[in-house]
């Protein structure tokens, strides 16, 4: 059974609860619901705190701060840090990512353009190639790059001192950096998925920005099914205010809430059809597994490396989902929420939190 393909009506592109940045969440320009320094930053209090105390102690000794590495599902605010990295030290943002640096004179260019002290968000670091990070090596170690011009005979070595910097790298992989890389970075921190209480508290954050009226049952509610995710979380609340405007007063209370996300298809925890197809596919074809990622993979018709980015992470933080060292298992309580009998013989399989230093 491992060939049966569900792609036909699979629709990952408009899926609501696609945790990658669409331009429909930025509206023109900037984006008005990121918060642009620590006080107005929700949630993710562990890493908020160390930064502030890292921030402060560069700002006092006048020093740049050290490289930080940010990591963590997709969605949960990574280049809103760096952002707010940049906005309390007072400096200027690069932003580009891993895939967009092509060959080493590309970084070479970014970096001899920095102002001192700035930062450089590389998003996605772990795409970049391996000759571009042998050039960011040197650069984030000792502020400084080796050029070499010519060829042959004509071949000569430049070396470039650079401003002094802070690269904020971020990654879904961590376990995908290679280790002296890695090891550069002096500040790690992992961003984990949101409380419904703190989305729920950033749904009312963004509707007070973009004038929509929620009350706390309603927000409490967008933020259930929001899977952890304040990227899903946001837009969510536009298409419910949509709801809200046709069916009632405008107002989005819980009754507007359901109604629209279950219209939607968003059940009550945040699975989209999507979640429950894969769900589905390890109790009826693999007998609730476990089965290797890749035979999933192929048998829902999604890269595996989604449904490791993607899907996993909130399905084993909802216990719904675990990773043995023979593959993935369904538990039980994840049975239980689509209607299904524990498969006899499946294993109960411990539930664990997914380690992003982890390859598989
Ligand atoms: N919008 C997106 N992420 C946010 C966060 N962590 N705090 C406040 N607003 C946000």
């Amino acid at each position: 059974m491992s060939n049966t393909h569900f792609s036909d009506d699979f629709d990952f592109e408009n899926r609501l609860i696609d945790t990658h940045e669409i331009p429909e969440d930025k509206s023109e320009g900037e984006n008005p619901l990121r918060p642009k320094n620590l006080d107005e930053y929700i949630g993710q209090e562990k890493a908020k705190e160390n930064l502030r105390v890292y921030i402060e102690a560069a700002k006092i000794r006048h020093e740049t701060l050290d490289h930080v590495l940010l990591y963590g599902p997709p969605g949960l605010g990574k280049t809103t840090l760096a952002g707010i990295i940049a906005n309390e030290l007072g400096v200027n943002i690069r932003i580009t990512s891993g895939p967009a640096i092509e060959k080493p004179g590309d970084l070479a260019a970014l970096l001899t353009n920095l102002n001192e002290g700035d930062v450089l968000f590389i998003d996605e670091i772990h795409r970049l190639s391996r000759s571009v990070e042998e050039v960011l090596y040197p650069s984030m170690e000792d502020f400084a790059i080796d050029i070499i011009t010519g060829k042959g005979q004509m071949a000569a070595s430049y070396h470039l001192p650079l401003p002094h910097f802070t690269l904020v790298g971020a990654t879904t992989r961590a376990g995908q950096l290679t280790a002296p890389l890695r090891d550069r970075f002096g500040v790690l921190l992992r961003l984990e998925l949101y409380t419904p209480e703190e989305l729920a508290k950033i749904v009312t954050r963004s509707a007070g920005i973009l004038g929509i009226k929620i009350d706390y049952e309603g927000a409490i509610e967008v933020a259930s099914r929001s899977r952890g995710t304040p990227r899903i979380a946001n837009r969510m609340l536009k298409r419910v205010r949509d709801f809200a405007q046709v069916m009632s007063d405008g107002v989005i209370t819980l009754e507007t809430a359901r109604t629209a996300l279950d219209r939607l298809e968003i059940d009550e925890l945040g699975l989209d059809q999507n979640d429950r197809r894969m769900l589905e596919a390890i109790i009826r074809f693999y007998n609730g597994g476990p089965v290797g990622l890749e035979t999933l993979a192929a048998a829902i018709g999604e890269e595996a490396v989604t449904i490791e980015d993607v899907y996993e992470p909130y399905l084993m933080q909802i216990g719904f989902l675990s990773r043995t060292p023979r593959g993935r298992c369904i538990t039980a309580e994840g049975c239980r929420h689509l209607g299904y009998e524990f498969p006899k013989g499946a294993i109960p399989g411990a539930v664990t939190q997914p380690s992003l230093f982890d390859n598989k």
